[in-house]
């Protein structure tokens, strides 16, 4: 059996590497394909978990577009899939590689495994463009990872066929395994040192205007009064994002840096005292590290995190935002609830699961 592993974003590298690793230590031939819809938040990734391209199609642009992306990854995968000839494709999650990506195979008629599937919010705006993308990928996939049991219930309630999902654990969660370790150290962690680290990032596209404006604002707010608090957001490459964020320059406690590499990101993680965020995989990675997280969103496509008090859902209201910043940091039992919730996401022993069902279905 020959595998395709198509994917572009720096989350997509983050869950897939665990699953091409594993695939290839059963003596799977896996090739891999990057879309290169990111680049250097890409490039990190692969070189964290020591797996190498096979091809990239360098689509990234400057300020890109969805059309940009759409077109170019369709394009590049016409002609990929015509020269591979893989008996699957292997896709992950919900960014617009992934659709793009599954839509190909749909047009070749070759089949479709989706790591991560069946996460839905409901609302086909939020986020935007995952929530579409991810539904899209379910109408084509021949085999649905689901990571958890809700995400399976998803899947059946939209017809998918039970012999077509199985469920897995998030592969986010073995990605840990690798990059957190007992004898990590960082310059930023000295500068955070004596002070209760909080770990912010954001870079959702529907968030983009006034729901970043409120967010910055409400957490400016609570750092400049809270003197034993310091904070770190690394900012998105984005350039929307970037200017958003000036509005956080010029507080001594807050510092702004490019994105950290995978293996920084995930050590401070685990060394930090919260984290904000409206990223998807940091709601699965701060709960296994017993780290608590307010999301700065308004739907999330997590419930399980919710459920299990790990994860708190706070909007991007600038009055809510600041509430539940200055809740988290003022009351210690909150604090503890939150930081203790069991992590729903799974074992770390996802990639084996996936790799099982997939040799099983395909061979
Ligand atoms: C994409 C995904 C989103 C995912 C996020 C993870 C889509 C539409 N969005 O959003 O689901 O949560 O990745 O981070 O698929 N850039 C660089 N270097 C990089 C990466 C990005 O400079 O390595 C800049 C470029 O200017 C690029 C812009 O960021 O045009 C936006 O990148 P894009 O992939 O379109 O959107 P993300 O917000 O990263
Ligand atoms: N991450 C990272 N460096 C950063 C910010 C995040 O390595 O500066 C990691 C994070 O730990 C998680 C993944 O990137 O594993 C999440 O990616 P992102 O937030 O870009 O995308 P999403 O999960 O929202 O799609």
């Amino acid at each position: 059996m020959k595998v395709l592993a198509a994917f572009g974003t720096r989350p997509e590298a983050i869950k897939m590497c665990p699953v091409i690793t594993e695939l290839r230590r059963r003596g799977c031939e896996v090739r891999v394909c990057l879309t290169g819809q990111h680049r250097e938040m890409l490039a990190d990734v692969m070189n964290a978990f020591g797996v190498a391209a096979d091809m990239n199609l360098e689509v990234m642009r400057p300020g890109q577009t969805l059309f940009d992306i759409n077109r170019e990854v369709l394009s590049g995968m016409d002609r990929v899939l015509d020269e591979e000839k893989p008996d699957v494709v292997l896709v992950h999650g919900d960014t617009t590689t992934t659709f793009a990506v599954a839509l190909s195979c749909y047009y070749k008629r070759i089949k479709v495994g989706h790591v991560e599937a069946g996460l839905r919010t409901g609302d086909v705006f939020s986020p935007y463009p995952e929530e579409f993308n991810r539904r899209a990928v379910t109408i084509v996939a021949d085999l649905n990872f689901a990571p958890t049991e809700a995400a399976k219930r998803n899947l059946l309630r939209e017809g998918v066929p039970e012999e077509r999902v199985f469920v897995t654990g998030n592969t986010e969660i073995d990605a840990l395994k690798t990059t957190v370790r007992a004898d990590y150290a960082n310059p930023l962690l000295d500068w955070a040192k004596g002070s209760r680290l909080v770990l912010m990032t954001a870079h959702r596209r529907e968030n983009f205007g006034e729901p970043f404006e409120n967010i910055f604002s409400a957490v400016r707010r609570a750092v400049e009064e809270t003197p034993d608090v310091k904070l770190i957001y690394p900012v998105h490459p984005n350039p929307r994002v970037r200017e958003a964020a000036k509005a956080l320059e010029g507080c001594d406690r807050i510092k702004l840096t490019d994105p950290l590499g995978v293996i920084d990101f995930h050590n401070i993680l685990a060394r930090c005292f919260l984290a904000l965020t409206d990223s998807g995989g940091i709601q699965e990675d701060a709960p296994a590290l017993d780290k608590p997280v307010l999301v700065l969103r308004r739907t999330t496509e997590r419930p399980e995190g919710i459920a299990t008090g790990a994860l708190k859902l706070v909007g991007t209201d600038e009055a809510a935002v600041y509430t539940e910043f200055r809740r988290l940091l003022d009351d210690e039992a909150e604090y503890s609830r939150m930081a203790f919730a069991s992590n729903p996401y799974g074992d770390g022993n996802a990639a084996s699961r996936v790799a099982d069902a997939l040799l099983h279905c395909v061979m």
